[in-house]
Formats: C-alpha cells, structure tokens, sequence
C-alpha cells in the first residue's frame, strides 16, 4: 500500500480490528480510521484500539469527507458487501492517494475452506460453496473492479499465509459455532448430516492426530488516484 510516515489510514469493514491495529502502530493511533455496520465487531475494534475513530456504517455510505484519507483500504470484505461498486467509489472517494483490497480465494488456495465446502458437496450437491457463490474474489474480477473504479497503476496479485491448527477440534470449532457463511450453513444442518460433515472434513485433512497447518490465499488490488 506504499504506507508513508504521517500517512492518515482508513479500515473499511474493520471488523474486530486486526489491520486497524496493524495500521494504528504503523501510523499512530491519531491517524487511523475504522467503519464496519457491525456494532459488535465496532466496539471490539475500539477497545482493541483505543482512541482510534471506529463509526457504526457500511462501505456504501462512508461517513468521513472526501480526501480525508491518504490510503483506504478494505480487507476480507468486498464480497460481503450489499453494492461492492458503490462501496469501492466510497473508497476511492475518501482516499487521496491509493485504494487496495484484499479478499479469499474461495475458489481456490484457501484450504480452510475449500476442505470444508468439497466435503459439503460430498453430502449436498446444493450446499452453498462459497467458492461458487461469492463474486469479487478472482484477480480478473478485482482488476476490473480497480479500472472501473477509476484507479490507475493497477496491481493485483496474491498474499498467502499459513494458519496453525492444534488438531483437527480447533478446526472445526468456528464452523460448529455457526462463525461466517460457512459455520451458519453448518449450524443449519440436522445432527447427523453436521455430524458427516464433520467426519468427512476429518477424512479430507487426513485424519490429522495432533497439529497441522493450511495455507489460504487471498488476492489483492492496489491503485492510485488520478489527483
Ligand atoms: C471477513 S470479515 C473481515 C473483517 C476485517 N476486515 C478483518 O480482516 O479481520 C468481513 C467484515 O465485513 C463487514 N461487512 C459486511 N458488510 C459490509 C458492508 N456493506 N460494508 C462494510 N463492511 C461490511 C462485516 O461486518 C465484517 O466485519
């Protein structure tokens, strides 16, 4: 994102505050923005970073001046968003100098996921795969996106990470607890298919005993204003 010493940041869709966070040692507290519709996951952020100013509002309609930012960034969100087109002019509105995004390759390299949404197809051909049903997470989709947008000096490429899991219990808690689209489809289940999707994830793992990793993948689209 080409951040700059006394660069001013915004985090749309901050969620419970992880990159505000990042952004805020970064930049210092003072320069550092946040705006999720989720009430919850706002108070989360502002007492993860206190000080910072965290707004209850939705990427659609974002309530800052234009130009208050030097760099608005929104990760893990734009597939989650009501008119992401709309959501992304709002970032670009507010920005002075570069918009970026990052959000999961469903599709993909993301294996958390991917491992939880082959095994639901094994039992239900119409399960709700992400990877089908969410739109902007392909690098073509978000270069479209970003030149649209109006942004220039178009990049997008790839961010992979690894995630460490204790065993196969600390996997599958979030999606038993009904965490995100693919939990809330697990929590819909009756006992016994939740219970054979279970099992089929563990088969799919390779019956893991102890701890193992997983990769995920997430694709990025950074871009410049013209001003
Ligand atoms: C996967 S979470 C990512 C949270 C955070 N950015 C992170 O990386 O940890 C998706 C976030 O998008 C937020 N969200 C959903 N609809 C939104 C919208 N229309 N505008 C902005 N944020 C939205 C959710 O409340 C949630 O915090």
């Amino acid at each position: 994102m080409g951040l700059r010493a006394g660069d001013r940041a915004l985090d749309v869709g901050c969620g419970p505050g992880a990159a505000l966070a990042a952004f805020a040692a970064r930049l210092g507290t003072e320069n550092v923005a946040g705006v999720d519709p989720s009430e919850p996951f706002v108070e989360m952020a502002r007492s993860r970073v206190p000080g910072a100013d965290v707004r209850v509002a939705a990427a659609e309609a974002v309530p800052f001046d234009d130009d208050s930012f030097d760099v608005v960034v929104s990760q893990l969100v734009l597939n989650f968003m009501t008119d992401t087109p709309a959501g992304v002019a709002e970032m670009c509105r507010t920005a002075r100098r570069t918009s970026a995004s990052c959000v999961w390759d469903y599709a993909g390299e993301t294996e958390m996921l991917r491992v939880f949404w082959d095994a639901a197809l094994e039992i239900d051909p119409d399960a709700p795969d992400e990877g089908r049903v969410m739109r902007w997470c392909s690098p073509a989709e978000l270069e479209e996106l970003w030149k649209r947008a109006g942004l220039r000096e178009v990049e997008v490429g790839e961010l992979v990470v690894r995630a460490e899991y204790d065993d196969f219990d600390d996997y599958w808690a979030p999606f038993r607890a009904g965490i995100a689209p693919s939990g809330a489809y697990c929590a819909s289940l009756p006992a016994a298919r939740q219970e054979a999707l279970r099992q089929a994830c563990f088969r799919r793992l390779g019956r893991p005993g102890g701890a193992f990793e997983l990769t995920a993948r997430a694709w990025f689209a950074v871009g410049q204003l013209a001003r």
